[in-house]
């Protein structure tokens, strides 16, 4: 018998619900909400198994526009912004039509920016087909192309009327994706939810299928919407949590690391490195116990992630941390830890002490 459905609500003031599950197709109509007569269906070129199955669903009852895209970042552009628009513009779509995304978390990046600008703001559905879109991208509202200067730098805040992860979608999702997603589980693991990183090390990398994934997948969507239920855009949180910064966990020199390695790594890859260098930085700082850094790399091999890297210069990963958007001015910040869930933010860390986590992060455990 299929195990019923899983309804996470993200009570932000726009209130939404995450389902998890599987077999969860015929839930869509009840997620787009009323009213709601034409469907833009944004999905990757070569993708056509779920993007497929999505449009088939919804055929019966709405008048679908496919939209395809370019898969992965190369979706994130104005140009392909700009197709979406005229196509809805042909399409008559109006404000009471909605937009569904299937893909990863670079399609519903842009499905959800197109969604934000079409008439000041019209309904999205997410459907991701990753865990990386499941856990991380299609929750939390926030969407965005990129430019030259660096990614996501032009977007919106647009929340989701509602986030379908069946988990059916990933029965096709290549190996590589999946341990990338975990990068991301493994994260709210630290910050938020130590039971994730007990069942990682009991199980390594779980089937797609099995009640084990569809546990982290559970957790870390909770984690992500509590987060952004506390602090939607990223304003600060309550008696020195982070906030939404939290989520940032290991992306300062992840983000610098994915860049240096011109995107050869994949984005949980490079988190996962990224979390190695922020425990080490906690490390040095003095702020961290032996046992809970080593397990970062302990637990991130576990899921066969990178947990060292030294494919640049300190010289150069610290240039790059330094124009990250979560820096100010010229002052880095990170996620680092105190303990297992016990988040804060690390303002100018000393010189010495992102070297000592550099060389850590070169050498590996
Ligand atoms: N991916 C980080 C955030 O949603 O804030």
């Amino acid at each position: 018998m299929t195990e019923p459905a899983t309804v996470i609500r993200v009570a932000t003031a726009s209130p939404y619900d995450v389902v998890v599950g599987s077999g969860l197709l015929d839930r869509l109509p009840d997620l787009l909400g009323p009213g709601v007569s034409t469907v833009g269906v944004v999905f990757p070129d070569g993708l056509p198994g779920p993007a497929g199955r999505v449009k088939k669903q919804l055929g019966s009852a709405y008048k679908v526009t496919a939209l395809p895209v370019p898969p992965g970042e190369r979706a994130k552009t104005a140009e392909v912004a700009s197709y979406c628009w005229e196509e809805l513009g042909a399409a008559g779509f109006t404000r009471s039509d909605a937009v569904v995304s299937v893909g990863g978390g670079a399609t519903s990046d842009l499905a959800g920016f197109v969604a934000a600008t079409w008439l000041r703001g019209v309904r999205v559905v997410h459907v991701p087909s990753t865990v990386l879109g499941m856990v991380d991208a299609a929750v939390g509202g926030k969407t965005g192309i990129n430019t030259a200067a660096g990614k996501n730098l032009v977007g919106a805040f647009h929340e989701p009327a509602g986030v379908l992860c069946d988990l059916d979608l990933l029965a096709t999702l290549p190996e590589g994706e999946l341990r990338s997603g975990l990068g991301e589980v493994v994260k709210c693991g630290f910050i938020a939810d130590p039971e994730i990183l007990r069942l990682v090390e009991e199980h390594g990398v779980p089937r797609v299928g099995s009640p084990v994934l569809r546990e982290l997948v559970e957790r870390a969507v909770r984690v992500k919407a509590e987060v952004v239920a506390e602090d939607l855009r990223e304003t600060g949180g309550d008696e020195g949590h982070p906030g939404r910064e939290v989520l940032n966990y290991g992306h300062t020199m992840g983000h610098a690391v994915e860049l240096a390695s011109d995107y050869s790594l994949r984005h949980g890859e490079a988190v996962s490195i990224g979390c190695v260098y922020a425990a080490e930085l906690a490390r040095a700082a003095g702020m961290l116990d032996d046992a809970v850094v080593d397990r970062h790399a302990s637990v991130l091999a576990r899921v066969g992630l990178p947990t060292r890297w030294a494919g640049a210069s300190y010289d150069d990963l610290r240039d790059r941390m330094a124009v990250d958007k979560k820096a100010r001015g010229s002052t880095l910040r990170f996620v680092v830890l105190r303990d297992l869930a016990r988040p804060e933010v690390l303002t100018g860390p000393d010189e010495e002490h992102l070297r000592a986590a550099y060389d850590a992060m070169v050498r590996g455990a």
